[in-house]
C-alpha cells in the first residue's frame, strides 16, 4: 500500500473513507512530537532501563546526581543494549566493557585504556528529554524542532482540588486501534454498569488544526448524578457534556469540571501501544482530608476500577487487530464521524511527516 503522495496534494484528500480506514492501520508515527515513556518514579537515580518508541530502542538513565540522560540503546563499541548497564555518576556505563557515555551520548572513559591513548570516536544518538507532570518526556523526531513542539497542558495537575490517578495501559494494537478506542463512547455496551452515564449523542465535532475535538452529550441517573453532585435528587435524569480531544499524539477528555482524563499514547511498535493516563476527578473534600486518604484510595481506584475497565477495552482492540491481522483488507463500517476525523489525522500526520523526510532527501 503507498501511503506517501508523489505529489503535492495531501494524501487524505485523495484517500476515500473506506481507503482511510485500511491504511491508518499501517501507518507509522508522526516523531517530531514529545512521547511519554515512563512515569518518573520508575526511574530512581542511579537507574536504568529500557524503552521503545515506534521500534526505536532507547536507554534511559537518571544519573546519581540527577542528570537525565535518553541515549540509543546499543553501545557504540559492540552494539550491546545500554539499558542493561550501570550508571557511574553522571555516565550509563555498558555492561559489557565498561565503556561511559554521557547524557549528549558521547564516549568519556574506557576503564581499560591507558591514560595517555585517546578515547575513539564513539558516540551513541542522544534523544532530547524532559520531566513534567510525574512522566518522562521524549522528542524521537528531529531535535531541531523539540522545544517549538509543547507538551500537553494540565492545568489540574498543580492544582490540589484535583485527585489524580495514574492507569498504564498496554495492549498488543496499532496505536490508531487503541486512539479511536479512546475517541469513541459509544461503546457503553462493553462497560455495562461500570461506566456511570447512558444515551451518548454527538453534538459537535471540529477539526481544530492538530486537534479534532468532539461534544458528546450524556444522561446521568439520579443515584450517580447525585453521588457526583449534579443533583440533590436521588431520582431524574441530568444531561453533561463531555468533550473529548485528540491533539495528536495524545488525548484528553473532560465531563464538565468534575473529570479530566489526559491519555499520553506511546506507539511501542506496529502492533503494539503503551498508554500512560492520568484522570482527574473533582472532589468536593478538602486537600486536608484527602492528601491521608491518598495513600488507600489510589490503588484501591486503580485496581477496582480502571483496571478492570481497562481489561474490557483491552480484549476489543486486541481482536480487532488479530482481525486486522488475519485479513488486511477485509472492510468495517464505522459510522462515528469522530472516529473518521481521527483516522484522517492519524494519517495526515505520517503523510506530513513523510513529506518533510522526501525534502530532506531532494537535492535542491
Ligand atoms: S560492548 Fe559496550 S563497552 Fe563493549
Ligand atoms: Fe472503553
Amino acid at each position: 500500500m503507498v501511503l506517501a503522495s508523489n505529489n503535492n496534494r495531501p494524501l487524505t484528500a485523495q484517500l476515500r473513507v473506506q481507503d482511510v480506514q485500511i491504511a491508518v492501520r499501517e501507518v507509522g508515527i508522526n516523531p517530531n512530537h514529545w512521547y511519554a515513556v515512563a512515569w518518573s518514579d520508575s526511574l530512581p537515580p542511579g537507574t536504568v532501563k529500557g524503552v521503545e518508541i515506534w521500534r526505536e530502542k532507547i536507554a534511559l538513565y537518571r544519573g546519581t546526581d540527577g542528570t537525565l540522560g535518553a541515549i540509543a540503546d546499543a553501545c557504540p563499541h559492540k552494539n550491546v543494549e545500554l539499558s542493561r548497564g550501570k550508571v557511574m555518576g553522571s555516565h550509563l556505563a555498558c555492561r559489557y566493557h565498561g565503556w561511559e557515555f554521557d547524557a549528549t551520548g558521547q564516549c568519556q572513559r574506557i576503564p581499560y585504556l591507558p591514560p595517555e591513548q585517546k578515547l575513539p570516536c564513539a558516540q551513541a544518538r542522544s534523544y532530547p528529554i524532559q520531566e513534567r507532570y510525574g512522566l518522562l518526556w521524549i522528542f524521537p523526531g528531529d531535535p531541531a524542532l523539540a522545544e517549538q513542539m509543547p507538551l500537553p497542558e494540565m492545568p489540574e495537575y498543580d492544582d490540589p482540588g484535583w485527585f489524580a490517578v495514574p492507569v498504564n495501559g498496554h495492549f498488543q494494537a496499532h496505536f490508531s486501534i487503541c486512539n479511536e478506542n479512546a475517541m469513541d463512547v459509544f461503546h457503553g455496551f462493553l462497560h455495562e454498569d461500570m461506566q456511570g452515564w447512558f444515551d451518548p449523542q454527538l453534538t459537535d465535532l471540529r477539526d481544530e488544526g492538530g486537534a479534532i475535538a468532539a461534544d458528546y452529550r450524556v444522561s446521568y441517573g439520579g443515584p450517580i448524578a447525585k453521588l457526583l453532585g449534579f443533583t440533590d435528587r436521588a431520582s431524574g435524569v441530568t444531561t453533561k457534556t463531555i468533550t473529548v480531544q485528540y491533539r495528536y499524539p495524545h488525548y484528553h477528555s473532560s465531563l464538565e469540571g468534575v473529570s479530566s482524563l489526559y491519555l499520553m499514547r506511546l506507539p511501542v511498535g506496529p502492533t503494539e501501544s503503551r498508554s500512560f493516563a492520568i484522570f482527574f476527578l473533582k472532589l468536593a473534600l478538602p486537600p486536608w482530608v484527602t492528601v491521608p486518604l491518598r495513600r488507600w484510595l489510589l490503588p484501591l481506584l486503580q485496581r477496582q476500577f480502571f483496571e478492570r475497565f481497562l481489561v474490557q477495552d483491552q480484549e476489543m482492540m486486541e481482536s480487532e487487530q488479530r482481525a486486522y491481522l488475519a485479513n488486511a483488507q477485509r472492510r468495517y463500517v464505522e459510522i462515528n464521524p469522530a472516529i473518521i476525523a481521527v483516522q484522517r489525522l492519524m494519517v495526515r500526520q505520517y503523510q506530513q511527516y513523510q513529506a518533510t523526510l522526501g525534502e530532506k532527501a531532494s537535492p535542491h
